[in-house]
């Protein structure tokens, strides 16, 4: 038995970090939690997000069969409102978070005009806002939103996915790769990696869609205390605070 690693998000969105987390460490086994019964947090306001996000932390650092040996927060939200107090609570234990990836964005755009998708939770808090204005001179980020969007992802409802895409990216601007145009768009929210075929239909391959699986999965990589012995693959446990068999379909569909 090895310690696993524990993931967590609102609902299945944290699934997309899950994904980059096992191509990356293919050996290590994983404990993904989704708090779909209380999802989405992005409406939520943050003492909300911090409770639920200190009662899933427990769950994976002190009730499973082994503990984890590092908890990553697959979630955008989260990690706004709570990141810092979980590695206050436990602070031998490496926590990884996932941020809006702004600056990846800012490396490949030409344009200077960047369109940033996520929840109004994630866009209020002051880690996003101070990340934000430290790179206000660098590009113009035209921040976005998205109610209800998460919660169409976390119920597999493909016609709201693509009605409230069409609306979220028709009130952001134009796309495209002329000046004043927004040329890249970052997914400031775990589950929107789930809607790429459609926001690239919508906005036409030219446009770089910006996530940071891989980035957090390299830095957890590099901050593990130890890795799994090189082995048969590494397992993936899943529970939810939900209905279980959804996650398990979503898993199957996007793992
Ligand atoms: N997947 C989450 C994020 O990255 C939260 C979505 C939600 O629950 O609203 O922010």
């Amino acid at each position: 038995m090895k310690h696993p690693i524990g993931v967590f998000d609102s609902g299945v969105g944290g699934l997309s970090i899950l994904r980059a987390l096992h191509a990356e460490l293919p050996c290590e086994d994983f404990v993904y939690v989704a708090d779909s019964a209380h999802a989405p947090y992005g409406e939520r306001d943050p003492d909300f997000v911090v409770e639920r996000s200190r009662h899933i932390a427990r769950l994976l650092v002190e009730d499973q069969p082994l503990p984890v040996k590092a908890l990553v927060v697959a979630c955008n939200t989260a990690t706004a409102a709570a990141i810092h107090l979980l590695r206050s609570d436990y602070p031998g234990l490496p926590i990884i978070g996932v941020e809006p990836a702004l600056k990846p964005a800012l490396a490949l755009s030409q344009t200077r005009r960047i369109g940033v998708m996520a929840t109004r939770a994630t866009l209020n808090s002051p880690k996003f806002l101070a990340l934000q204005r430290s790179l206000s001179d660098r590009a113009i980020f035209v921040c976005q939103p998205c109610d209800g969007l998460a919660d169409a992802i976390e119920r597999h409802d493909t016609a709201k996915i693509v009605a409230l895409c069409a609306d979220y990216t028709g009130a952001m601007g134009v796309f495209g790769q002329q000046a004043h145009e927004i040329d890249t768009l970052v997914l400031g929210c775990t589950h929107y990696p789930f809607a790429v075929d459609h926001l690239t239909r919508l906005l036409g391959p030219a446009v770089q869609l910006v996530s940071n699986g891989t980035p957090v999965a390299r830095q957890t990589r590099r901050v593990l205390p130890h890795l799994a012995a090189p082995c048969l693959e590494g397992t993936v446990t899943l529970q939810s605070t939900g209905d279980h068999l959804s996650l398990v379909q979503a898993a199957k569909r996007w793992l």
